[in-house]
Formats: structure tokens, sequence, C-alpha cells
């Protein structure tokens, strides 16, 4: 009874169990913690927590809310990796349910398609040659099983009752939706083939107010025949059915037996350390471990706490200087490791980092040999959420339909939105993928593997204790986003506010500049010039959830750049 009244008792948790925080985004409590990028997600978690689940439980009530609630950035319809620390164990586990490249899938069909007509990018980012293999729900019950203590059942419910009985929608949804008008006004037959999205999203470009009801009965059917019969009822019988009709007469190639074969994997985390702190991190394929560790093994060389006290411009040119290397290096070595093999160790030593460190200068040393402008998609894919329950069990994981509303194609018979993740690919011999990424042969489209991420959900021990999970969204700003809050948490000692909203900057090698998530301060701004660098006009940024244990006390944050909330009790 007492879990049928989640939400309720939700609400009324909030007001009386939750400190109240200068910030509204910042919570501060005892017991459990969620951060994620969605209020209503937020506080469906912290109830399943206060209600005796553990951060795996709430994990799964959590990832089931937002793809209700953030349906442009995530869903049933996309994939994910999540890390989770076993406090009882001691053990720190990783899970990938990333999507997976369909069995039809080669290195040019890309090119091929571009060569029968389709123009620019649109292959890999619009329609049914876009979707891979979806993983989360295949991923989300595989982890439910092994460590969850509810039921499925109870754990869906309240992501039910968002899509049956509908939520108010809040600014960002509106802000997301307005940028996808765009995109239908200039491609209007796309308001004919992928309707679902044009006229239940963006009511046909009138769109919704903030505060605004949405209700999904479409998704809700689907939640609830998962809620009941578990992933089979998405991989097999009428739910693929529908997605194999859908991708047939969208001239799409995921069969019935992509869908069917389709698992989740458990994979060893990557560890690292970095000033006296234990990271356990996300391995490929994902680059965000891998890009981490290196960068931070690159900075634990310099005294950037010190660098961050007497002269923020250098402390600023070294995180540049340091998230160069790494992103050279993820363009050159990573892809998915089942498919090939990557120097992970070697990018991952201290000594390797050493050898950075030294030839980093006072001015920006590495010219990326073409200088040039990506102009990036508008992107508010993926979503991150940080959790940590009452016997120290810790979740970090990250989602994503990858950009905005993904495909833009839907299985509209069950509100599934599916995703646009093979453009995480090195789809195209002569251009970058949506973020203005390269790749080598490692992350060239195959049959069965999966495209590389950016995705970094992290989790940080200091004395055999887990004290802090992050991660964020944001495509490769997600690893610069997430090495800028931990540095401002634990050199720069900032507040968990500062640490947050703190002026981010941005750099993934090519092309050769700086982005800034906000205008920097025009002193920082002309010191980084006089250092050589570029800087780009266009404003892009990461969003990061985070929870942190210290002393005995629980802080949440989730990053006031996307509107969400955390809860606490
Ligand atoms: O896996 C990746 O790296 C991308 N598909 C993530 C996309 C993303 O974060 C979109 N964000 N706003």
């Amino acid at each position: 009874m007492m879990r049928r009244t989640i939400l309720i008792v939700g609400v009324l948790g909030m007001l009386a169990g939750c400190q109240p925080s200068h910030s509204e985004w910042i919570a501060i409590a005892q017991n459990g913690m969620v951060a994620t990028d969605s209020q209503d997600a937020s506080e469906i978690g912290m109830e399943v927590l206060r209600s005796g689940g553990n951060a795996i439980d709430a994990a799964t009530a959590v990832s089931f809310a937002l793809a209700v609630t953030r349906p442009y950035s995530t869903g049933l319809g996309g994939g994910g990796f999540a890390l989770y620390y076993d406090a009882g164990e001691k053990k720190s586990y990783a899970y990938d349910f990333r999507e997976v490249a369909p069995a039809a899938a080669t290195a040019a069909m890309f090119e091929v398609a571009r060569a029968e007509g389709r123009p620019g990018s649109e292959p890999s980012q619009r329609g049914a040659l876009a979707v891979a293999v979806p993983g989360v729900v295949a991923g989300r019950l595989a982890m439910q099983e092994r460590f969850g203590t509810w039921s499925r059942a109870e754990l869906i419910g309240p992501a039910i009752g968002l899509a049956r009985d509908g939520f108010d929608v809040d600014e960002d949804y509106v802000r997301r939706c307005r940028q996808v008008v765009k995109y239908y006004n200039r491609n209007p037959r796309m308001k004919l083939t992928h309707r679902y999205v044009w006229q239940r999203h963006l009511r046909e470009g009138k769109i919704r107010k903030p505060g605004s009801p949405l209700v999904q009965p479409q998704l809700a059917r689907l939640l609830e025949l998962i809620a009941r019969d578990g992933a089979d009822a998405f991989y097999q019988g009428p739910v693929a059915d529908a997605i194999v009709a859908t991708m047939q007469e969208h001239g799409g190639i995921i069969t019935r037996e992509d869908l069917a074969n389709y698992r989740a994997i458990q994979r060893e985390p990557i560890h690292s350390t970095y000033r006296g702190h234990d990271l356990v991190l996300m391995p490929p394929p994902s680059s965000g471990g891998v890009c981490l560790a290196e960068a931070l093994n690159i900075l634990e060389n310099v005294d950037i706490a010190g660098m961050w006290r007497r002269d923020r411009v250098e402390a600023r040119h070294a995180i540049i200087e340091a998230l160069k290397h790494a992103f050279a290096d993820r363009a050159r070595y990573l892809g998915d490791t089942d498919f090939g093999s990557a120097p992970i160790e070697q990018l991952m030593s201290k000594t390797y980092a050493l050898s950075l460190a030294a030839e980093m200068g006072p001015t920006s040393s590495h010219e990326s040999d073409d200088y040039g402008t990506v102009q990036f998609v508008e992107d508010a894919g993926t979503s991150h959420f940080s959790i940590m329950d009452r016997w120290g069990n810790v979740v970090a994981s990250t989602e994503t339909i990858n950009t905005s509303f993904g495909s833009l194609l839907a299985v509209d018979e069950w509100g599934l939105i599916l995703n646009n993740e093979m453009d995480d690919f090195g789809a195209y011999r002569d251009r970058p993928n949506a973020y203005g990424l390269e790749h080598s042969a490692g992350n060239a489209v195959a049959a069965g593997k999966r495209p590389l991420s950016s995705m970094s959900p992290t989790i940080v021990l200091k004395d055999g204790q887990a004290v802090m999970a992050l991660g964020g969204a944001g495509g490769p700003r997600i690893i610069s986003s997430v090495l800028q809050v931990f540095l401002g948490l634990v050199d720069f000692e900032l507040s968990l506010e500062d640490a947050v909203d703190l002026v981010r900057v941005h750099h993934q090698w090519k092309p050769n500049e700086v982005f800034f998530d906000k205008n920097p301060p025009e002193k920082l701004a002309e010191g980084l010039r006089r250092r050589g660098h570029y800087l780009s006009s266009q404003r892009k940024t990461g969003v990061v959830q985070v929870v942190r244990r210290s002393r005995s006390q629980l802080s949440g944050a989730s990053d006031p750049r996307k509107g969400g909330k955390p809860a606490g009790y």
C-alpha cells in the first residue's frame, strides 16, 4: 500500500524531510539522495529509498520515470551505461546496455545511403537507418534482477502513472520542443513521415507552455506490458513486431533476430586513482572512463590547486591541454574493444601522463592539423542520474537516445521514440559526427558492434567508502564537464553549488577551439587567447548530476542548466 501511494507521499516527504537549501537545485539529507535532471524522477527515486528500496531499486524506478518525463533525452528506445558500488561486498560493477548495430549493418552503409540521395549527415542522424538496437530495457531489468529487492511492477508503477495520468512539462521540455520544431519546419516532409514526435510532442508547432500537462497513453501501455512480462515484452512479441514494421516502412534494417539477440553486458569497471581518491569508471565502448583517467593523470602532474588560487587562466589552460590529449587519443584509438584492441592500459598509465604533462607549455602547444569550425547540432539527448542509499550503495548511470528526440522516428502505437545512436560511429569518411568528433577505423560501423560513447558515469571512493557519484549529458562535453566538477570539488575546494555552476571550458582536440558553456569573464577569454587558444562563439554545455557524501551528510546537485532537482530524505 505504502509503495502504491509513492507519488503523493513523495511530495509530502519533500516538504517535510529534506532540509531546504539556498539553491533549489541542491538538496541536503541524511539517509538517501537521488539527483536526476527531472524533479519528478528524483522524487520517485527518493521515495523508493525512503520506503526501504536500495540504490538499484531507485535507479530502476528513476530510469523508467525519465523515459516519461525526459522523452527527448532518454527512454526505452535508447541505451546507456551504469556503475554500481555495492557497499556490502565493497565491489564495483559496470553494466553496458549501449545500443548495438543491427546484423545487416556495414561500414559503408551511410556512404551508400548518401550516394542514393540522402544528403549530408541525415542517414546516420534521422530516420530508420540511424537507429541501433535499443538496450535500456534489457540493461535496467538485468541490474534489477541481480541487485534489486523490489518487483519490477512496483518500480515501473510510478512511470506508468506519469505516462497515463500525465505530468506537467517544464521549461526544458518546452525549450527542446522549440528547437526541434525548427528542424521540422526546415524539413516539412518529415511532418508526415515522422509523425509521432511532430504531433504528440510538438503539437504541429503549437508547443505546450511550461506547466501544461503531457499525457502519453501509448507509452503507458508499453510500460504496463514491460512491468507485467519483463524484457521479453519489449524484445519479442507485438512490440518487437511493431518496431520491425516501423523499420520496414521507413527503410531501416533492424530485424526480429536483432531484437531477440540483444543482451546487456556486465563488464569490468576501469579503476584509476587521483590524489588519494579511487576512481571507478566506465570502460569501452564508452570513452568516458579512459579519457577522464588520462586527463586526470596529466593534471596530477601539475599543481592545479595552486594554479587555481594564483591564476584561473593558467588552471583553465592546463585543463584544456589535458583534454586535447585525451580527445586526440580517443579519436585515434578507441572503439568497441569486443571488435578490436585498444591500448587502454597505456593510455591510462601514469608514465604516459607524465610524458604528456612534460610537454605542456605556457601557451597552446599542439595545433590540430586542420583548424576549422563545426556547427554542432542541437542536442538535448541524454540523462544522467546519481543515487546513494542509506547502506552506502551507489549508482551512477547515464542513458541516451543521442540527439533531441533521437532519430525523430517513433513506433507510434507504443509511444516509443527510437535513438539515433548509429551516428556515434564514424559513419562517413569525410565528416565528423553530430558533435564534431572524428574517429579511427576502431569505431567504424560493423554488425553487432556498439558505437563509441562519451558517457562517463563515475564513482569516487575514498578510504574504502563511496563518497561521490557523478556524470552528465552533452556528448563530448560530458567528459569535460565531469572533469571540471570533479576538480572543483577535489582540488579547488568549491562548494557543491559552485563546482556545478562554474563556467566550464571544453576542448575536444578537433576542431581546435575552446568552447564555453556560458559567456566567460573577459579576463579569462583574453588570457586564453594570449596563450594561443581559439575561442568559439558557440555556447554549448554539459549537464551534470552529482551526489556526494561528506562528513555524515549527503548532498545532491541537479545541474541548473537543465532544470532538474535532487531529492533526499
Ligand atoms: O553516447 C554519446 O556519447 C552520445 N550519444 C551522447 C549524446 C548526448 O549526451 C546528447 N546530449 N545532450
